[in-house]
């Protein structure tokens, strides 16, 4: 081959070259541009297992105590909260009972406060009445606190949901205990 027909291959394979090296840099760049991206997500993740650590911290008391909690706690919200618990449970007055007993009046009730449900003899012979702190452990762990009861629920993680869901339970109680007080200087 002639002295041009090898140039024209070698600026052709140039060319191609500077293609191909120009591909690799627009895609790097293109990846570049998405990273500040990821690592928000990855903060966000990171924030989702920090409160999970503190919703194991809080269950080991070092959060905010539920009396704190309860002094600024919304039934409005807890409302809400209740969804989870509606499809076993009715909360108005008269309302009858479902999977779960009617919870009107729960707040200070004794243990099994309703005759006219069947429970487990883990919940029937538990004795005593369900004081903020009882719920409280209850709804943040069912199996835990009463163990072989037949409340099929796994629990709810976050204080402050559950402390709304109690504020929701003694508003619907027409004689609820007085809330716990806030022991000074917390
Ligand atoms: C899957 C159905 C189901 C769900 C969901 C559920 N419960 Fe229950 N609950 C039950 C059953 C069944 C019992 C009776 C347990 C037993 O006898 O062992 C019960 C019992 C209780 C009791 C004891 C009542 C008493 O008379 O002593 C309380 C309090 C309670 N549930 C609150 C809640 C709250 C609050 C929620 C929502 C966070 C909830 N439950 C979600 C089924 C459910």
């Amino acid at each position: 081959m002639d002295i041009m027909t090898a140039n024209k291959i070698a600026a052709g394979f140039i060319i191609s070259l500077l293609v191909v090296k120009l591909g690799a840099w627009f895609a790097e760049e293109t990846i570049e541009a998405q990273e500040p991206e990821e690592p928000a997500y990855r903060v966000a993740v990171a924030e989702t297992g920090a409160d999970q650590k503190g919703a194991a911290a809080e269950a080991a008391a070092k959060g905010p105590s539920l009396a704190e909690l309860l002094a600024n706690a919304s039934a409005e919200k807890g409302a809400k909260v209740f969804r989870k618990c509606g499809a076993c449970h009715t909360i108005d007055a008269g309302a009858g009972n479902r999977i779960g007993p009617n919870l009107h009046d729960i707040v200070g009730a004794p243990v099994a406060h309703r005759d006219d449900f069947s429970y487990s003899d883990a919940v029937k012979n538990h004795g005593g009445t369900w004081t903020y702190e009882l719920l409280d452990h209850w709804i943040a762990d069912p199996r835990a606190t009463i163990p072989g009861n037949k409340m099929a629920f796994a629990g709810i993680r976050k204080a402050k949901d559950r402390a709304d869901l109690i504020a929701f339970l003694r508003a619907n109680t027409s004689n609820p205990p007085p809330l716990p007080e806030s022991p000074s200087g917390e």
